[in-house]
């Protein structure tokens, strides 16, 4: 099989993220990762990019995946779920990273618990896509696609 030499996205989810479809539909919505990560797939093949995922419970895996992106990946998407709120080490992983970084919230953190109010990896990020629910991915590689543009 060749190799794509297509640039590529890295979508990263945190904790939690994998029972999306299961997990407070009424918050997050019925459609899983997987349905998310096909429509965001077919998203970044109609602009061009080809998309690489990884689901991880812990910050450590988060960690090491944004260390690996640094010279391989053009933009980082993210979703840390719960670790948004608190993980200096991803605002600090994040920060190594030189391409366009968007953060993904398919809730709007702001309109719940006051804990979920602050985001650390905010400070580091692009921008911010919350509350669109599942078109916030697509909406994040639009972004990334504009960004990397007006670099070139
Ligand atoms: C979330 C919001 C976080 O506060 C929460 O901990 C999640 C999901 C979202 O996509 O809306 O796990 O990141």
């Amino acid at each position: 099989m060749t190799k794509s030499s297509l640039p590529i996205i890295l979508i990263l989810s945190g904790p939690n993220l994998n029972l999306l479809g299961q997990r407070q539909p009424e918050i997050y919505g019925t459609a899983t990762l997987a349905d998310h990560m096909n429509r965001a797939k077919q998203t970044a093949a109609e602009l061009g990019f080809e998309i690489e995922s990884l689901q991880a419970q812990s910050s450590g895996e988060i960690v090491t995946a944004i260390h690996n992106a640094r010279s391989r990946c053009a933009a980082i998407i993210i979703n840390p779920g719960a670790l948004t709120h608190f993980s200096w080490s991803l605002n600090d992983a994040l920060s190594t990273f030189s391409g366009p970084i968007v953060e993904v919230h398919l809730s709007n953190p702001a309109t719940r618990d006051p804990w979920r109010h602050e985001s650390v990896v905010a400070p580091v990020a692009s921008g911010s896509i919350v509350g669109f629910g599942a078109k916030g991915y697509t909406f994040a590689i639009n972004a990334v696609a504009t960004l990397l543009a007006d670099k070139k």
